[in-house]
């Protein structure tokens, strides 16, 4: 049963498992994260994760249901559920355990949700978890233009990482409501460690000795960056250029050996591989460095840009897997929480591991980044041409012939994987926020209800569809599932195209669709969605060592995780977009940034499943959107 994270693929249990920020040149910096004062203080008064009562997720589910399961597999289900929830009953028990929980714990559901949907989730990181983000392409075009690029990157993200380091990144809003800002503080010197059953996570920076370089990849070889001065500034742009020039002059060829390409495998192979090659202590020194590292920065080699219309696309497989063995697959570390990605022809990115964190700090630090990087240079001439830097110093590898199997079957796997993943960004120019706006509808929802119809129209019916909900106007707070196939959905969806309905009628029932989005997504965002709790009671009954009981075995909670639509809105200032994956062999992962007057789209689907067609739905998203506005626009609103 495959549920999602913000949309990895989750294994809950059965069969299958399923700111604006403001600039902080003025603020003294310090190398090292230190967590306390106002930070902590923000942190303590946000409230605790609820948990919903019993009978509304019961109910809600039900609900939930209807639009996507048989009525004789509803029957059932209404039965399993009434047995569950009843006085007495398992449900009640379980809901008791987890109003326990609640009462004991930071967060009751963070630790369950980051080990259930990425920890113990055995596929390759790279497309099934790890989201690439594509930023506009950059203006450069050589070597020369990629190393300075890439130094003023990586000056701002230290200039970003100042802020954190000093707890200035200011509290960030969601309908009013203060948000948690903890992922702020997972996401750099952080890394995921293989392990045999389950992986784990490493944050270095609340180290006693918080790390202070940065590794960066080119021609598939690691190199050690240190990023601070001996007097604890950050290294000027100059000064890393100069030491990006050293590192590519170093690493002329491409290794014979690329060892970063392991960790695209399956994660029990990959934790089998980590095992071999750690037991060198020359490998595990380098793998350390890596693992401790503040990022990683990935000089790329040639990467395909295709046509101008093709180049958002190339972009996106780049940030996302690096086109395979004999692309840029190797020149990356993907248990590395986050990697900025920089090719020689201008197409930037980056890819994160997502066990830390979801998109929205992610692109906060890309925006400021790119901001950063637009500021006209200051050349601070004095350290540039005075403070003589340490070489970046070579990682290490020995290459035994088990490692060299290991990076072989690595190779073959990640090309499988990246010839099988069809991906279309399609930028749709038509309009943005700003038409639903005007239509006083929430353009989310909006964006959602032509999702709806577009799969409808391809598919005729209409499937489990995951939305990710931010929970983070609690306390350590992740996602939840905002469905966004309704009845109120499907009733609009099959009246759309129904010559014998009015445009009156559609018109009311795309209202009504839309305003049923917004409700599930205030619903969702205020903890008083389904799935998480439901997540929760099966999770509190593995905790409590009792069967798992018949309503979470039950074909129609397998159908309702089944999600061929996976999505998931990433907002940004920069014209940027951030792509994913499908979680199901038969399924979508589209991915969608509104601008106000235009909308980025990322839609994923595999190669290998004849169902499925990027392009064919991206197409039918834009119809969608152009015949929902035409709707509108020739029903006027005195007619209703
Ligand atoms: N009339 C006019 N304007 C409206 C409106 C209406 N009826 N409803 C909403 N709007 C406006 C909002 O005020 C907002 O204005 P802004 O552009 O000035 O900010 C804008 O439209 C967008 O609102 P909406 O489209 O409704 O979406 P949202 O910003 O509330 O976001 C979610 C909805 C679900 C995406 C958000 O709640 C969320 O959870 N985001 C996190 C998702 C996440 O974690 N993704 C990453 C996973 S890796």
């Amino acid at each position: 049963m495959w549920g999602i994270c913000s949309r990895a693929m989750v294994k809950v249990g059965m069969a299958k498992p399923c700111g604006l920020v403001k600039p902080c040149h003025l603020v003294k910096p310090v190398a090292a994260t230190r967590v306390s004062g106002r930070y902590l203080s923000h942190q303590k008064g946000l409230p605790s994760l609820p948990v919903p009562p019993l009978q509304q997720t019961c109910e809600r589910y039900i609900t939930a249901l209807e639009p996507i399961v048989e009525v004789d597999e509803l029957k059932q289900t209404k039965e399993l559920v009434e047995e569950f929830q009843k006085p007495g009953g398992v449900g009640e028990r379980l809901q008791t355990g987890l109003e326990k929980r609640a009462g004991k714990t930071e967060n009751w559901l963070s630790d369950w949700w980051v080990q259930v949907a990425y920890l113990d989730y055995r596929l390759p990181v790279v497309v099934h978890s790890s989201p690439g983000l594509v930023l506009p392409r950059m203006n450069f075009s050589d070597k020369q233009g990629q190393i300075r690029f890439a130094s003023k990157l990586i000056a701002g993200v230290l200039d970003f990482k100042t802020m954190i380091d000093n707890e200035a990144i200011p509290v960030e809003y969601l309908g009013g409501k203060p948000l948690c800002m903890n992922q702020y503080y997972e996401v750099l010197s952080s890394c995921r460690i293989p392990g045999l059953k389950r992986d784990s996570v490493v944050n270095h920076a609340k180290s006693s000795r918080p790390p202070k370089h940065i590794t960066v990849v080119h021609n598939s070889q690691f190199f050690v960056l240190d990023v601070y001065n001996s007097d604890g500034s950050p290294l000027t742009a100059d000064q890393l250029r100069i030491q990006l020039e050293r590192i590519c002059s170093s690493s002329p060829q491409p290794s014979v050996e690329p060892v970063g390409i392991l960790t695209t495998q399956h994660r029990d192979s990959w934790a089998k591989a980590y095992m071999n090659l750690i037991k060198d202590k020359v490998n595990k020194e380098s793998v350390s460095a890596i693992q401790r590292s503040i990022f990683t920065v990935c000089l790329d080699g040639v990467m395909p840009g295709g046509s101008e219309a093709t180049y958002h696309s190339c972009a996106a497989v780049q940030m996302l897997h690096g086109g395979g063995s004999q692309g840029n697959s190797g020149n990356r570390w993907f248990d590395k929480t986050l990697q900025f990605i920089i090719g020689e022809n201008g197409m930037c990115g980056a890819n994160y591991e997502h066990a830390p964190a979801e998109g929205p700090p992610i692109v906060a630090l890309i925006d400021h980044v790119v901001e950063y990087t637009r500021k006209p240079e200051t050349p601070d001439l004095l350290k540039s041409s005075t403070v003589p830097l340490p070489i970046p110093q070579k990682l290490d590898f020995s290459i035994t012939p088990q490692i060299k199997k290991d990076i072989e079957e690595a190779k073959q796997s990640m090309d499988v994987l990246a010839q099988d993943l069809d991906m279309r960004v399609m930028v749709f120019s038509h309009f943005g926020k700003n038409v639903p706006k005007a239509h006083k509808m929430s353009p989310d929802a909006f964006i959602q209800v032509a999702l709806q119809l577009a799969y409808y129209r391809l598919y005729q019916r209409c499937c489990a569809t995951y939305e990710s909900a931010s929970l983070r106007m609690f306390r350590r707070g992740r996602t939840d599932t905002i469905r966004s196939a309704s009845n109120a959905s499907a009733a609009f969806v099959q009246a759309f195209d129904d010559p014998s309905k009015q445009n009156t009628e559609k018109v009311v029932l795309l209202e009504k669709a839309v305003n049923a989005h917004r409700s599930y997504t205030n619903m969702a965002i205020s903890g008083q969605a389904i799935d998480r709790h439901l997540l929760g009671l099966k999770m509190q009954a593995v905790d409590e060592k009792l069967p798992i009981p018949d309503v979470f075995k039950d074909p129609a909670y397998a159908k309702a995780l089944h999600y061929r639509l996976s999505t998931s809105q990433v907002p940004s200032k920069t014209d940027c977009l951030m792509c994913f994956g499908p979680v199901v062999p038969d399924g979508y992962g589209v991915c969608y940034n509104p601008m106000n007057d235009h909308i980025n789209f990322a839609v994923s689907s595999f190669n290998s499943c004849e169902e499925t067609n990027g392009a064919r739905l991206a197409q039918a998203m834009e119809r969608a959107l152009l015949d929902m506005r035409t709707l509108l626009d020739q029903t006027p609103k005195a007619k209703l």
